[in-house]
């Protein structure tokens, strides 16, 4: 079947080529009786424009490029969901990629997105150099913004939770309710986001004159329900465990609410346990999980709205946008029947 081509919709409205070209892609500049008769000819003839024409052209794709560390957590749906709602409202598409954590994969879907050229990038970079990534997107002609990460250049936008409050909100929490044998079960430190966690909740502990002891202190290379049980379990087995725990994300804390009731003890009353992220089923928990809320959805509709912003080529102020996180206390810490929305 030949392919159409504006030439044809030209011929079947009784116009040019030109005219066509300004009705897709300046309207504003085509009378609304002509804009009426190529609508009806491209209904008629079934016409689809050739996106790859418009690349070859030099013409962005009108999509983004979102690469995200872990798809398999929620948190990044509900981030997703937010780039989508700010990218549909201009008929621009997301391209979802799931890094995994790794490098070498990142690379490669970066490569990719480039390839096609898409408007820009939207990204949460699998190692520590953001920044530097960030760089290098730019520099090979490609808009990006770092999602989830702080750029510490005022030059570049990135959209971030200061995950640091973040950690003190829980530690803060944990020490008001009197525990002082506290666990950590965080994910791996190169995590920007598990390292800044950790050094808020550290200094909560501190302020309170709280010590996290070594054995208390679990670092795992996943950020995942199953290394959030495993670990719970070795803090089980210890001869003093813990009497709170707070864990570096939902998924983890989810994995530890799950080893503290199959070893057949009771949230808090046994054990308190704390997440970070909030994801959308956290309350529905087993034992309805307090946790630390990122604005997730709010987090990829600014991000998006920014990189959207600075791709039109319109004037542009860059941004490193900061959301404050929130501590939402339910059962898992404090007990049947009650729950707490507060910030610091
Ligand atoms: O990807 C690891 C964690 O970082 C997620 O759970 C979310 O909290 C993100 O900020």
């Amino acid at each position: 079947m030949k392919r159409l081509t504006i030439r044809d919709v030209a011929e079947r409205a009784g116009v040019s080529v030109g005219t066509i070209s300004n009705a897709l892609n300046r309207p504003d500049r085509v009378a609304d009786e002509t804009l009426a008769r190529i609508r009806e000819a491209i209904d008629d003839l079934g016409f689809v424009r050739n996106a790859a024409a418009r690349q070859l052209r030099g013409v962005r794709s009108p999509a983004i490029g979102l690469v995200v560390l872990d798809i398999d957590n929620p948190f990044f749906t509900e981030v997703a969901r937010g780039v989508e709602a700010a990218a549909s409202e201009i008929d621009h598409l997301v391209i979802l990629c799931n890094s995994a954590g790794d490098r070498s994969r990142e690379d490669k879907q970066l490569r990719l997105l480039e390839e096609q050229r898409v408007a820009g990038v939207l990204i949460t970079p699998a190692g520590r150099q953001a920044s530097k990534l960030q760089q290098q997107i730019r520099e090979r002609g490609t808009p990006v913004v770092l999602l989830d990460r702080r750029s510490p250049r005022r030059d570049r936008c990135s959209v971030a939770v200061d995950d640091v409050k973040g950690g003190r909100l829980a530690g803060q929490h944990l020490a008001e309710l009197g525990h002082t044998r506290i666990g950590l079960i965080n994910g791996p430190r190169e995590i920007n986001q598990c390292a800044d966690r950790r050094a808020g909740f550290l200094a909560a502990l501190e302020e309170n004159s709280i010590k996290l002891t070594a054995p208390n202190d679990i670092e795992m290379d996943a950020l995942t329900i199953a290394a959030g049980e495993a670990a719970a379990k070795r803090l089980l087995a210890r001869k003093n465990p813990p009497t709170a725990i707070f864990c570096g994300n939902d998924l983890m804390a989810l994995g530890a609410e799950h080893a503290v009731v199959t070893a057949g003890l009771h949230l808090p009353d046994d054990i308190a346990i704390v997440g970070y992220d909030d994801v959308p089923f956290a309350g529905m928990a087993f034992v309805p999980l307090t946790s630390i809320r990122q604005p997730a959805y709010e987090l990829g509709y600014r991000a998006a709205e920014l990189l959207l912003e600075e791709a039109s080529g319109e004037p542009h102020h860059h941004e490193q946008v900061m959301f404050i996180p929130e501590l939402v206390a339910r059962q898992s810490s404090l007990g049947i029947g009650a729950a707490a929305r507060g910030q610091a």
